[in-house]
């Protein structure tokens, strides 16, 4: 009997997820197991209950929320029509990736395992919980799970009699072939027609838009250098509503392509097309045809990223080096991961910067391996900072430009925040490919319904929107808890919010945190006005937002709020708890948060 060809599903928002689920599918692939790896909305899921074995991966973002990826999933599997026996003939089992200083840790996994098999599903084992406070990272629970993973698989698809399991360092082919153009392509680099033309922009289609300004909003004296950058979006068919974010794809600096070109030996002017080995691959739909070394290792792959554990592993196998080869497969090896997380994780150590450790492995790469060794770029989300209705045609968002010292020489930079401020639209034009989606706060529709907005730094970004909507909308009820370091640096936009306050048309309620001996945050603040606060939320049906950093502010924010419960409302500790459950399961107390 020949073996099923196993599913990988994943549902990946910063591509762990997805570098996990790859690495599951080479490893069946060793197993001689057929296999596809796909994006669970790229699956046609009606077609799952003809599945025999489907391995899920799926990360839990922020709040308990599914990655983007795998929404049209989520709510189709929670269906409330679908048979308890719709998938009993599927075999599966549930990979998740987590952070266990979140409350909801692996929320997604242990409630997907659990419709599984209330669907009829046969567990092959329990869920795996992979833990990114662990100090070796979700690696630490995922390499036994997978040991006893492949261990039960064996048992019910063993290798094909002559064959035998391929060992991790003989190299498997690679995903795609590049065939190289002799001289420039006879037309003009196009993109694939991917998307519908009149659709509104999308990650297949983004809207390449043209940035107005780009001007830094902190004082010279501030650690950080925050940019309000503006794009011009007539006539792209994008529009949205405060709470709203943009996607932003960004592309890497001329000196790392250039850099990257150079020890791999590649030729940034020439051009290829790209040829799936097995039928069901598909090509990576953002690349055009035919496609320049530059545009590939400019816009696609994603060489300023920290690589992961598997890089390491398919490095090995290319290497003719036999030196540099024995260090990257110890850097792979379950017992190499201290090292490598001392190496690289924890210095932030990027792609690049690998290859330039590891020169004779690096000019020795395949460029057919290229895609399998290398993530693509991933979009970054901002929260949309303007509103239509108060700036027509305009898109606005406010960015801290991401640069931190680690033990390496070169200080690391953020991919994106970096590349935007890099961008000077006084020089010359200059186009930024972006769309938009719905995030995770929505603003009340019912008119009159106040809004108690906590946002510090640049947290304050979707309820500047929120105001200016609000305002335009002739809404009053506006209250908003803003917080920075020092008011005559990093207040931003204090002109628009005095005019507003003139107007009638806002409160502020400020905390400045290095202005005094002793810290001042928004959660302060919200104590000291704890009456209105309690007042607005309990008499007048106020709903309650939170964005900003994801360390402690929304935990000590959240803090604030129930004592406010206890004290203004006389509730007990439980009381004060279940008051702010309610507040959230009926929409009226929302945050996002961002690392
Ligand atoms: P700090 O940097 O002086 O500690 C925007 O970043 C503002 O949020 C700054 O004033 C910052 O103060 C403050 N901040 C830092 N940690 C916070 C926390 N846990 N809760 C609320 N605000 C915080």
């Amino acid at each position: 009997m020949s073996s099923p060809r196993l599913l990988v599903l994943f549902g990946s928002q910063t591509g762990t997820a997805e570098d996990v689920a790859e690495r599951l599918g080479r490893e069946a692939r060793r197993r001689r197991l057929g296999c596809r790896v796909l994006a669970l909305d790229s699956y046609p899921v009606v077609n799952l209950i003809k599945e025999p074995l489907v391995i899920f991966v799926c990360a839990t973002t922020g709040q308990g929320d599914p990655p983007d990826n795998m929404k049209n999933f989520w709510r189709f599997i929670f269906r409330k029509n679908l048979p308890p026996t719709a998938l009993c003939q599927v075999d599966f089992a549930v990979l998740g990736l987590g952070d266990s200083s979140y409350t909801k840790f692996n929320f997604v996994a242990k409630k997907l395992h659990r419709r599984l098999l209330q669907l009829g599903g046969c567990a092959l084992l329990p869920p795996c919980l992979g833990d990114d406070q662990h100090e070796l990272g979700p690696d630490a629970a995922i390499d036994p799970w997978l040991h006893d993973l492949w261990g039960k698989m064996l048992e019910l698809y063993p290798v094909p009699p002559g064959l035998s399991v391929i060992p991790p360092g003989v190299l498997l082919p690679s995903k795609f072939t590049l065939q190289f153009l002799q001289g420039l392509p006879r037309t003009e680099e196009q993109p694939e027609p991917m998307a519908d033309p009149q659709g509104a922009p999308s990650e297949l289609q983004p809207f390449l838009a043209p940035m107005v300004s780009n001007q830094r909003v902190t004082g010279a004296l501030h650690f950080q250098d925050v940019r309000l950058i503006e794009f011009d979006i007539t006539g792209s068919g994008i529009s949205f509503a405060a709470g709203d974010v943009v996607l932003i794809q960004p592309e890497n600096s001329a000196s790392h392509v250039q850099r990257f070109c150079q020890v791999l030996g590649l030729d940034p002017d020439q051009y290829f097309t790209l040829q799936p080995r097995e039928p069901d691959t598909s090509r990576p739909a953002r690349l055009p045809v035919p496609c320049s070394v530059r545009h590939l290792v400019s816009q696609y792959l994603d060489i300023a990223s920290v690589p992961r554990r598997s890089f390491f592993e398919l490095l090995a196998g290319l290497s003719p080096a036999a030196l540099e080869r024995e260090k990257l497969l110890e850097l792979s090896s379950a017992r190499g991961q201290e090292e490598l997380s001392d190496y690289c994780t924890r210095p932030r150590r990027t792609i690049l910067e690998v290859l330039c450790d590891f020169p004779h492995t690096a000019g020795a790469v395949s460029p057919d391996y290229l895609l399998d060794l290398i993530p693509p770029i991933r979009p970054r989300a901002f929260s949309i900072a303007s509103s239509l209705l108060a700036l027509p045609g305009r898109l606005q968002i406010l960015v801290a430009v991401v640069q931190y010292r680690t033990r390496l020489k070169e200080p690391r930079r953020g991919l994106c925040s970096s590349w935007l401020a890099s961008l000077d639209p006084g020089q010359g034009p200059v186009r930024v490919p972006l769309w938009v989606r719905p995030g995770s706060l929505a603003f009340p529709e019912t008119p009159g319904t106040p809004v108690v907005m906590v946002g510090p730094g640049t947290g304050v970004a979707p309820f500047r929107a929120a105001i200016q909507e609000r305002v335009a909308q002739g809404q009053t009820g506006n209250v908003l808890f803003f917080g920075c370091r020092h008011r005559d640096q990093d207040f931003y936009w204090e002109a628009e919010w005095r005019e507003l306050e003139r107007r009638g048309c806002l409160t502020l309620v400020t905390a400045f945190s290095r202005e005094q001996e002793q810290k001042v945050y928004v959660q302060h603040q919200l104590k000291v006005l704890g009456p209105l606060v309690w007042r607005l939320l309990d008499s007048h049906g106020a709903h309650f937002y939170l964005a900003g950093n994801a360390k402690a502010m929304p935990a000590d924010v959240t803090e604030a709020l129930t004592s406010i419960f206890r004290e203004q409302g006389g509730l007990s500790g439980p009381d004060a708890t279940s008051y702010l459950t309610r507040l959230q399961r009926t929409q009226r107390f929302q945050m996002e948060t961002w690392a």
